[in-house]
């Protein structure tokens, strides 16, 4: 039996999202029909709920590895702040490592706060802090052990995110590479690293501004010309992807009421991860990631639904065939 336990090490944001419900957010429709919230200036408005929670895709990609029975590597920056406090105490209680945190001396933790509606929509504060702004060297993989790069959203720092890859080439270790906003915006020089890594798990809108093609399997097709292993998301409508051997188109894990769509993205792209350094299968990595992603977006907090090991995946509609 293979004794080696895989380890992640997850390079990206950390941040502190605080939910506030309340009926006092509930929207009132405009004259031309959108839905606003208002407040009387200067007025003070009492909230039925508070729930602290944290974010971040690298802290909650970490969270997925270590239920999973992996060892986890957090790698981000966070404020001297209590924000940065919480971070670090919700990655110590799922016994995530969090030795390689960089402190800002600049910025602030990111922090959300997110107003709840009584129908489940939200609006949401943020203060993007020391999680988007990168100094050029401030990760490095030196003295690094691990067998896996996740890297998340680097703020369109893309000479960090290459700079990463390239370490972790040296290293022979494997990338999964999770782009965010700002890396996707640089189009040709974010193409040029989808050909280093192994592995790209970005939502259908995302990689639409990459490569083109007229239905789903064309566009992963023409993603793994450059990554063997393209994964692609559509929120409520499924999931298609590639390893270049075959393509696995899948639906819905379950219907679920959507109760925080926080945080889904990361769950889906941890757990394909998760369950592929594990050894598993393209099609049973996808079962998995698509039951994470539907856990957290049935639960408050982008780490609240994340699936501990052992727990019981059933079938989900799911079509293989060849490449
Ligand atoms: N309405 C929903 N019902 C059930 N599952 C959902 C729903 N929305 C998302 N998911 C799950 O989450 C996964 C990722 O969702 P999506 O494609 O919206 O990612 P994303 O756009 O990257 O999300 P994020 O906004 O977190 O970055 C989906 O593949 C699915 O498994
Ligand atoms: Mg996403």
């Amino acid at each position: 039996m293979d004794e080696h336990k895989p380890t992640i090490l997850a390079v990206g944001a950390a941040v502190q999202d605080v939910f506030l419900r309340g009926d006092v957010f509930k929207p009132v429709k405009e004259d031309d029909g959108e839905l606003v919230e208002e407040f009387p200036l200067g007025s003070k408005q009492d909230v039925e709920e508070i729930i602290f929670s944290t974010g971040g895709g690298a802290t909650n990609g970490c969270v997925t590895f270590s239920r999973q029975g992996l060892n986890a590597i957090f790698m981000g920056q966070i404020g001297r702040d209590p924000a940065g406090v919480a971070v670090l105490e919700d990655l110590k209680a799922d016994h995530v490592d969090s030795s390689m945190v960089q402190y800002s001396e600049k910025h602030n933790t990111g922090y959300s706060v997110l107003l709840l509606a009584p129908s489940g929509e939200r609006t949401i504060l943020t203060y993007r802090g020391a999680s988007t702004h990168y100094e050029e060297n401030v990760f490095s993989l030196d003295g690094v052990d691990a067998d896996w790069l996740f890297v998340t959203s680097l703020a369109g720092n893309i000479k960090l995110l290459e700079k990463l890859v390239n370490e972790a080439k040296a290293k022979n270790m494997k990338v999964a590479m999770i782009p965010g906003k700002g890396e996707l915006k640089q189009g040709d020089k974010l193409k040029e690293l989808m050909h280093k890594v192994d592995l790209v798990s970005m939502n259908k809108e995302e990689l639409q501004m990459l490569v083109e093609g007229d239905d789903d399997i064309q566009l992963v097709r023409h993603a793994s010309d450059m990554t063997p292993i393209v994964v692609m998301t559509d929120g409520p409508r499924g999931v298609t992807a590639t390893d270049r051997k075959q393509i696995v188109k899948a639906g819905m894990y379950e219907d679920v009421p959507v109760i925080d769509r926080t945080g889904a993205g990361d769950a889906f792209a941890s757990g394909l991860v998760a369950s592929i350094a594990k050894g598993h299968d393209l099609k049973q990595a996808i079962v998995f990631a698509s039951a994470n992603s539907t856990n957290v977006v049935n639960n408050i907090g982008a780490k609240t639904g994340i699936l501990h090991e052992g727990y019981e995946l059933h079938d989900m509609p799911l079509e293989v065939s060849d490449f």
